[in-house]
């Protein structure tokens, strides 16, 4: 798959771990950075992924900033975006499952690496299950074109 990768300056060391991560499973990764030491907000950037995502330019996205918050957040603003705000790697999973999560964001003052490691891992091997989970994803996309 195409995975576009990116974060905040809080989060530079884990994103590339989740980068490391995707490659290894034989994925195609877009690093969007930053670079260390370059200072990044992290709506801009959470936007940037998803607005790749929802334009089908990538398959999924990996983000992370301090708490991954504010980066779900942002990405979750974009039509057509998922993000899974994850600490777990049972929510990771069911992400995917359920709810056809199509951004993970992490925190890197909230997860140590090896945990991130296997929560991307699970989530990048994990498939949507599809079936009485479809509807409800649907209703979901449903809410991107309401307005309150
Ligand atoms: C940056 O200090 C921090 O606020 C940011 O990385 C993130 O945790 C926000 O949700």
């Amino acid at each position: 798959m195409r995975i576009v990768v990116a974060s905040d300056h809080a989060a530079v060391e884990l994103r590339q771990e989740m980068a490391a991560v995707a490659a290894e499973l034989g994925h195609e990764v877009t690093d969007l950075g930053p670079a260390p030491g370059e200072a990044v907000d992290y709506p801009v950037n959470g936007a940037k992924v998803g607005r790749l995502v929802a334009a089908g330019d990538y398959d999924l996205g990996l983000i992370a900033c301090g708490t991954g918050i504010g980066i779900g957040i942002s990405a979750n603003k974009v039509p057509g975006i998922r993000a899974a705000i994850c600490s777990d790697v049972y929510s990771a999973k069911l992400s995917r499952q359920h709810n056809d999560s199509n951004v993970l964001a992490l925190g890197a003052r909230v997860v140590g690496t090896g945990l991130a490691r296997l929560i991307v891992e699970t989530w990048l091997t994990t498939e949507f299950e599809g079936g009485r989970h479809a509807r409800r994803v649907g209703l979901i996309n449903e809410l991107d074109h309401q307005r309150g």
